[in-house]
């Protein structure tokens, strides 16, 4: 007899418990991200730079709001943090050195994906 209540129960803390890590590590990834196009539009772009700042202020909110929500559903980070920031800073560095369009185009990237993402995990059973 399964103390959780039942496979069923189980899948779905174990499905949400896998959400939260990836949602927290992908928030996390674009906050390096556009830290990353931060720093270089900084010298290249200043002009953006105000509209990459609040972009990122919103992923900090999000990546927060997905950490606080892990201890009671016994969720814990992605164990490859290091790799999210890394590979988010490297993909910010590159896409800024490509000119103020690439910034936007990866801008744009990210932001479809997290959305169909998120509704793809909505419409989970
Ligand atoms: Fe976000």
């Amino acid at each position: 007899m399964n103390p959780s209540g039942g496979s069923g129960m189980r899948d779905r803390d174990v499905t949400i418990r896998r959400i939260l890590k990836v949602n927290h590590a992908g928030e996390f990834g674009a906050i390096r991200i556009y830290g990353a196009q931060i720093l270089m539009a900084r010298r290249l772009f200043p002009d953006i730079v105000p509209a990459l700042e609040e972009m990122r202020e919103d992923e900090i909110s999000h990546c927060r709001l997905f950490r606080e929500a892990m201890p009671a559903r016994s969720a814990r980070p992605c164990r490859v943090m290091a790799f999210w920031s890394l590979g988010g800073f490297v993909l910010g560095m590159l896409t800024a050195l490509g000119g103020r369009d690439m910034i936007w185009i990866c801008a744009e990237a990210v932001e479809s994906t997290v959305h169909r993402h998120l509704e793809d995990q909505l419409s989970l059973p």
